[in-house]
């Protein structure tokens, strides 16, 4: 079956095809942000303007016909309205053009599906790191089959961290990884706030100290200062969670998951306790529509399609009220 997976919950329309557990493409267009961040009504008319485009892309790019595709899955939440309704209202034309079975998906839930295929995981502890969500889960049973959060950030996603210091300190977009360039060449480490309680971290302490010192540090030893701080932080609760939970895998994913350096240290963190580790390529961390099919291709197997008058969208989707398939 070759499943359609829709992603537009943020400044990303993307449109993935999957079939048997594979991505023949992973087509999408990304709204520049600019300097005036996301203004949900103006990124929508963006994701508007080229949900066309990028659908008819990625059915080329797949080598298949329309007639060829048996499912139809989107991007249910968490996201912005206006931006996850495009996506919504795109699979629902679909759905009902090619009279196909349709599946809302979590977007937490494709990030992490996408790095336990690639990274040839069974059931990993995930650490989930974006700009708007910083979660450790793990898959639970009860009542239902689930990622349960067994921490998470107090305030801020560690992404949004990252770039809310870098627009305030006047680095280049885009602004994250413009960090994790610099940290690069940090040499000099400066003790910066590191807030963790149990399994859960906050961050804006962190981001208000490092904003406030900038002036008094090279560019490069604070954005290494702050990493080093953030991505400890992260370590820290991943490998309270995998010797609490006794797993023997563990994955990394999301935006925040294409920084060589997390990688790095969460993976070295998971082998010296004899865990394996895995990631998904970076296309996959960054939004796309591939996690969304391969999500929705596994729930359509199991019959989990939805009548097209309940296929909704929900802003504030958390990840532990999604059933996951296994
Ligand atoms: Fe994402």
């Amino acid at each position: 079956m070759a499943v359609i997976g829709i992603e537009s919950s943020a400044h990303t329309f993307g449109v993935g095809i999957a079939d048997s557990g594979r991505v023949l493409a992973n087509e999408k267009e990304m709204y520049r942000i600019g300097t005036r961040g996301m203004i949900p009504n103006e990124v929508a008319e963006f994701h508007i303007g080229n949900a066309g485009t990028v659908m008819a892309r990625a059915i080329e790019k797949a080598g298949i016909s329309k007639s060829e595709i048996t499912g139809v899955g989107y991007t249910r939440g968490p996201g912005m309205g206006p931006c996850l309704q495009v996506g919504q209202l795109s699979a629902k034309i679909l759905a009902k053009r090619l009279r196909v079975p349709i599946v809302p998906v979590n977007h937490g839930v494709g990030h992490i599906e996408a790095a336990r295929l690639f990274g040839g995981l069974d059931d990993p502890i995930a650490l989930y790191v974006s700009g708007g969500n910083s979660q450790i889960l793990k898959l639970d049973a009860r009542p239902f089959t689930h990622y349960r959060v067994l921490g998470e950030t107090f305030d801020i996603g560690v992404g949004n961290m990252l770039d809310t210091f870098a627009r305030e300190v006047g680095l280049d977009p885009a602004w994250g990884s413009t960090v994790d360039r610099l940290a690069q060449s940090g040499k000099r480490y400066v003790e910066l706030p590191y807030s963790v309680k149990g399994m859960d971290f906050s961050f804006t302490g962190l981001m208000t100290k490092a904003t406030t010192i900038a002036h008094t540090l090279s560019r490069e030893d604070l954005c290494f200062s702050l990493e080093q701080t953030a991505f400890s932080m992260l370590c820290e609760t991943t490998e309270r969670a995998l010797l609490l939970t006794n797993s023997d895998e563990v994955c990394v994913c999301g935006g925040v998951a294409q920084s060589p350096k997390l990688r790095e240290m969460i993976g070295s963190m998971a082998r010296s306790h004899g865990a394996r580790f895995g990631y998904a390529p970076d296309e996959f961390n960054a939004d796309n529509g591939g996690m969304i099919a391969l999500v929705a291709e596994e729930m359509l197997e199991k019959r989990l399609s939805v009548p097209l008058g309940r296929c909704d969208i929900e802003q504030r989707y958390r990840i532990e009220s999604a059933q996951v398939v296994r």
